[in-house]
């Protein structure tokens, strides 16, 4: 990357900032150098209830285990709320704006603390214990980061589910983590229209029964009032049983290898695995991650603008924020409605210092017209965000030029729901920013490229990404299934943490994300894996075969290619099309709907009876020349079939 390129960092970003190009330099060095000293003295940037006396204790290797602070023992809701009591108990913790611009809340740390403790109190007296599984299915509400603070409070593991999965999805994440107990809502509002989230999860339930599950509670908070079924015995109304809990609940020692939630994520492979985090080294890295990368001071008003269905809102809506004590708005509903200005009035009402959203929201709102945002003012911004895919450079020009008026930094963040929290982003005081690179790695971070054969690239070049050693936020197993954890992410690579991500590393040491280089697609930064949707469209009756990949698409960053082989008799039709896409909304959730279907009579087979995914890449995306070798297949004539019946170009 030439110079021109360079965004440098501007001398009132570095005037206030936490952390200077010096400081990062130096902690980074310590930080890889000599992780026990680093991490044992940042550990203490939360209260632990018994302080740790072991650091790191991780290995790569074999079996895989690691733990970091593992004989501390503290409690997160006690870290987020209690101990922020006497100096900022009136202080805003939740700023809640509501799908409808009229309705608002502010809830400050001492009503959070009080409705948490109550909530906690409610699931104990429904039987909820230390270590049991609660599955959260909620809108972007208020009592959803309660929810997750009250399982914090007693030591409950929760399982937040996202409002747009099916039923289908949220019975197979109650059923994998036996989880007997689920916090809902009547209804969820979004974009003016109503989610029958009580319907879903009533459905839900009932697949997980047929299944053997047996779920003992439903506890339903009312959003809208829309009707809804109740099964008396087992639904419980939030506002009926909070009425007569106490508001005092000591919160449950935890040590700091216990687990504190389980979140669900798409791989390449098979049914999505429950990623498992854990207490200490989990609250120590969000809340680290939080104020440095966002160079967070007392006072800022932050907003994420992710839901808390995906790692973003658990990391850096509720757990960083609230642990370093700021004030984290939640928004319920979507940037376009009423219409394309909502991100930037929300901004001027609530005078919003750092934002943090995602690239397809940028692409869309930038392609919605810059009128919707010049004609709000934004004068409170100071630092901007992005997350969830790479982010082009024209989409990250048009932030930093007309949403920022080039007076903010952006913070181009690269991390996972495994990784817990941000692993490379610049520091906006200390890194010089390159629109579309990620830049350099955070604190205690080491990345190595690899190429296929796994020898290590030096200097610049491009591989697959790998980290090489532990950090304090790192997933610690999938839940259930430790082997399919040290299969998925350290057998590719033998003793070395596998990303699943392409990169390049330029001659300055920066790190460009290039995509997955798995069969997982990240549609509008959703993460989904090709054959969750290829089984989705199996299951239907009339297809007998399936392969979907992704596409370039200009608002979603991937779209969804589905190849489809009809069941021997079955007519291809638009209707069929409808059909399918509909089929696949319904088994997964919307975020899953194809966007692209084409009727294939054969897919491109090796002759062992592999799909050849590459050629079906290179179809999807336009790009005959490029179709490589086509001779090993087991029949070279259904490429031709795929090219000529190509699906736009009919
Ligand atoms: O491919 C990378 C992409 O999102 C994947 C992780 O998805 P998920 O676990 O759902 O977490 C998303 C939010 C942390 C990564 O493997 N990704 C995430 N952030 C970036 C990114 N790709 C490029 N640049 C980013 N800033």
């Amino acid at each position: 990357m030439s110079d021109t390129h360079i965004h440098r960092t501007k001398p009132e970003w570095k005037e206030n900032a936490l952390i200077d190009a010096q400081t990062y330099e130096a902690w980074y060095q310590e930080s890889v150098e000599n992780p026990d000293a680093f991490w044992g003295q940042h550990g203490q940037r939360i209260d632990w209830f018994k302080p740790f006396t072991k650091v790191k204790n991780t290995s790569f290797d074999g079996n895989v285990s690691i733990k970091w602070f593992e004989d501390g023992e503290l409690n997160v809701s006690y870290n987020c709320l209690d101990r922020h009591l006497e100096k900022r108990g009136d202080q805003v913790a939740i700023l809640w704006e509501g799908d409808n611009p009229a309705e608002d809340r502010k809830i400050t740390y001492r009503e959070l603390h009080a409705e948490v403790c109550k909530l906690a109190n409610v699931l104990k007296s429904r039987g909820v214990k230390k270590g049991d599984r609660v599955t959260i299915y909620m809108p972007m509400i208020p009592e959803a980061v309660a929810a997750m603070l009250a399982c914090t409070r007693i030591g409950a593991v929760h399982s937040v589910v996202f409002g747009g999965f099916s039923p289908d999805s949220l019975a197979g994440r109650i059923i994998d983590c036996k989880s007997d107990f689920i916090i809902t809502a009547d209804q969820g509002l979004r974009g003016g229209r109503a989610v029958p989230l009580k319907e879903n999860a009533d459905k839900a339930i009932a697949i997980a029964e047929k299944a053997g599950a047996k779920v003992k509670n439903v506890l339903v908070v009312k959003r809208t009032g829309g009707e809804i079924s109740w099964a008396d015995g087992r639904d419980l109304w939030y506002h009926d049983e909070m009425a007569g809990a106490s508001a005092e609940c000591e919160p449950e020692r935890m040590n700091a290898e216990d687990p504190l939630f389980i979140l669900y994520t798409s791989g390449s492979t098979g049914s999505p695995k429950g990623v498992l985090h854990t207490t200490g080294g989990y609250l120590v890295f969000a809340s680290m991650t939080h104020q440095y990368v966002f160079d967070y001071h007392d006072g800022d008003i932050y907003w994420c603008t992710a839901d808390v269905g995906w790692v973003t809102g658990h990391s850096y809506i509720v757990y960083g924020p609230l642990a370093n004590g700021a004030t984290s708005l939640v928004f319920e509903g979507v940037p376009n409605y009423p219409d394309s200005s909502r991100f930037w009035q929300i901004i001027d009402k609530h005078q919003v210092n750092i934002f943090y959203t995602a690239p397809t929201a940028i692409r869309a709102l930038m392609g919605a017209g810059d009128e919707y945002v010049t004609k709000s003012s934004r004068k409170s911004l100071r630092l901007l965000g992005s997350v969830g895919e790479p982010i082009n450079p024209e989409a990250w020009e048009w932030y930093y030029r007309v949403v920022g008026e080039e007076r903010c930094a952006i913070v181009d963040t690269w991390w996972q729901t495994e990784t817990g929290g941000i692993l490379i982003t610049p520091l906006p005081g200390a890194i010089d920013l390159k629109p579309g690179s990620a830049t350099k790695p955070f604190f205690g971070v080491k990345p190595q490229l690899v190429d296929g054969e796994g020898s290590v690239i030096e200097g610049a070049g491009s591989g697959n990404l790998c980290i090489i050693d532990s950090w304090p936020g790192q997933m610690r197993t999938v839940y259930g299934d430790h082997d399919r954890f040290v299969q998925t992410y350290f057998s590719t690579y033998k003793g070395k943490y596998f990303t699943g991500d392409g990169c390049r590393r330029d001659e300055d040491g920066y790190y460009w994300i290039t995509g997955r280089v798995d069969d997982v697609l990240n549609v509008s930064g959703h993460r989904m894996g090709t054959a969750e949707v290829e089984s989705a469209l199996v299951s239907h009756p009339k297809v007998s075969e399936a392969a979907v990949v992704g596409y370039p698409h200009d608002v979603k960053g991937q779209g969804i290619y589905c190849y489809v082989t009809l069941m021997a008799g079955e007519a291809p039709s638009e209707e069929l099309k409808k059909e399918l896409v509909a089929h696949v909304r319904k088994e997964i959730g919307p975020i899953a709907a194809p966007d692209k279907i084409q009727f294939a009579p054969g897919l491109p087979k090796t002759r062992s009876g592999k799909i050849m995914r590459r050629i079906l890449r290179k179809i999807a995306e336009d790009n005959y020349t490029a179709l490589g070798d086509t001779s090993t297949l087991a029949d070279p004539a259904v490429v031709n079939d795929l090219v000529e019946n190509r699906q736009n170009r009919r």
